[in-house]
């Protein structure tokens, strides 16, 4: 029995978690959930974003699935990042959550015949970089105004992903990893990521290796994206390419991540990578498959890998009828996970 913290969110976050609980449940796995109410409404309500006190119980499960935070966009009454910086990024730095493994595999369904089809691993350093929040104003609200934002990298944090990164392309039939960053303009971060990731990469010779520039990184994963294998690459690069390698594999619909503290110093986190689309909240068209996904990463990490492999097997063969709803489509996937021996 698993004990799983639940946070829905905000916009068709809710919706796509019930669908890949609805999903784990057909797995035969037990689990016993907790569901959290954070995000936009409950900030709105009472101007809480993440209490010590639901950070602290958060801390003793063995897992949390989410499905996305954040207020539309434009909106007043949440400024932009209070959820985001707040409780997001707040959780992957508490717990320590300095993986983010981002999958990206074409669905049967939708491949578009415009890209190549994918089978590759973004991993994505989660704690560190522009997203560590260094910087901040100089002469605020005046026309002298200046505004800076700096980007960490310790060469601990650094070296830490780029081990695991090293480590996963290891363990894959292409055994190949590609460093993606900015060495040509960011000196001084980029040299530190190219002498790790040379130096690390000293430990694994049987892992054959490249370095791509992101702009041209963003050519090849449109026009070639079958080069990939596995991609290391700093916080915002990697939130942008797993944006683009959503788009290219599938629709973002399908893409999952796993943000994972390697160590188990606690739990893990796991979520779509898509955010609330309030576009289409409570329209029934939330592709929930990659909150599904997502659960299926869950399961694997927590040592379920046969449950986990139902899941993957079944999308892997798994097309929506046309016009099928969010549930639908949960139903449908529940139904023939419970049918998988
Ligand atoms: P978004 O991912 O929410 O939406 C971008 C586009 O993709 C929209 O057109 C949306 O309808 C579509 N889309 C997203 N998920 C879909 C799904 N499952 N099925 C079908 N279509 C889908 O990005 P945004 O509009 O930039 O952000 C909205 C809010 O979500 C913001 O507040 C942002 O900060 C937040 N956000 C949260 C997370 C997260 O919690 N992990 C991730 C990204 C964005
Ligand atoms: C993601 C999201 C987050 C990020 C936001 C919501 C903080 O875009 O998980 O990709 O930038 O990491
Ligand atoms: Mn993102």
């Amino acid at each position: 029995m698993y004990n799983i913290a639940l946070i829905g969110g905000d916009g068709i976050g809710p919706e796509v978690v019930e669908q890949a609980m609805k999903v784990i449940d057909a797995t035969g796995v037990k689990t016993s959930s907790t569901s959290y109410n954070l995000g936009a409404s409950r900030y709105i309500r009472t101007k809480e974003v993440l209490p010590d006190s639901v950070l602290d119980e958060l801390r003793t499960f063995d897992a949390i699935l989410l499905g996305a935070v954040g207020p539309a966009i434009g909106s007043k009454e949440v400024p932009s990042g209070t959820l985001e910086r707040g409780l997001l990024l707040k959780l992957r730095f508490e717990l320590d959550l300095y993986i983010n493994l981002r999958p990206f595999v074409t669905p049967p369904s939708g491949a578009n015949p415009a890209f190549e089809t994918v089978d590759f691993v973004v991993i994505r350093e989660n704690t560190e970089g522009t997203y560590a929040g260094e910087g901040g104003f100089l002469r605020k609200g005046t026309p002298n105004e200046v505004a800076t934002q700096g980007s960490v990298n310790t060469r601990f944090g650094v070296e830490r992903a780029i081990r695991f990164a090293f480590e996963l392309a290891n363990s894959r039939p292409a055994k190949n990893l590609t460093l993606v960053h900015k060495t040509n303009v960011l000196t001084f971060s980029g040299d530190l990521w190219q002498r790790t990731f040379d130096a690390v990469a000293l430990e694994f010779l049987g892992v054959s290796t490249s370095y791509n520039h992101v702009d041209a990184a963003c050519i090849y994963m449109v026009e070639s994206p079958s080069r990939y294998d596995v991609i290391v690459t700093d916080n915002l690069f990697g939130d942008i390419l797993t944006d683009l390698a959503g788009a290219i594999s599938g629709g973002i619909g399908h893409a999952a991540s796993a943000n994972l503290n390697p160590a188990r110093t606690g739990p893990s986190l796991f979520e779509p990578v898509h955010g609330a689309a309030h576009d289409i909240v409570g329209t029934g068209k939330a592709n929930p498959i990659a909150a599904i996904r997502s659960g299926a990463l869950m399961l694997d990490f927590l040592g379920e890998s046969q449950g986990a492999n139902k899941i993957f097997s079944v999308l892997s063969d798994f097309a929506p009828e046309s016009g099928a709803t969010t549930s639908q489509i949960g139903d449908a996937i529940a139904e023939r996970v419970s049918n998988a021996n």
